[in-house]
């Protein structure tokens, strides 16, 4: 069962939290044993949480950071295209393109998105409040999975609670579909 703040926050990001585009997130891994669906969402609470205190546009923030990491690959496998170290510099332009292809976000949510790995990619500043937020939230939220301070947390706990939610939607949907 949801809290107050989880049905406000999937109210923002329904349609997107329950796609199969997003979703496909779950099977790549972001930090340790976290996967990029679960860090996508703890980045977005964590921007959620952030835009509301600091009276934001909360809605293009959360949903600029459920995009931030849309680039649908394992970035700890070296293919061809993909050189070391490289991957921190192009998933976000990677990210704009599927953002694009697969959903309709607006231009403020793209910008948002774009711009989540500066001062890395020094050419693209954030230009928003939101983006802002989100430059923090990601940064925030990469290190404590880096570092093995997310898997004590409340935080977890909240994201665990809300990514059964939407699997058990999902689960309802393709019962009913079938
Ligand atoms: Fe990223
Ligand atoms: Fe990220």
């Amino acid at each position: 069962m949801l809290n107050n703040k989880l049905i406000e926050f999937h109210t923002y990001v329904k349609d997107l939290s329950t796609s199969d585009t997003v979703m496909q997130m779950d099977h790549y891994m972001q930090h340790g044993d976290i996967t990029t669906l679960e860090h996508v969402l703890a980045v977005s609470y964590v921007s959620f949480l952030l835009a509301k205190r600091l009276g934001a546009d909360v809605r293009s923030a959360v949903r600029g950071a459920m995009l931030h990491d849309l680039y649908l690959y394992d970035w700890h496998i070296r293919t061809p295209d993909r050189a070391p170290f490289t991957h921190a510099f192009n998933h976000p332009a990677k990210a704009v393109e599927n953002a694009k292809k697969y959903f309709e976000p607006t231009e403020k949510e793209l910008k948002i998105v774009r711009s989540h790995m500066w001062p890395l990619t020094i050419f693209h500043m954030p230009t928003s409040k939101e983006a802002f937020i989100l430059t923090m939230a990601d940064k925030y939220c990469a290190w404590n999975e880096s570092f093995g301070i997310y898997d004590e947390s409340a935080l977890r706990e909240t994201i665990k609670t809300y990514m059964v939610y939407i699997k058990k939607l999902r689960a309802e949907k393709n019962k009913k579909q079938a």
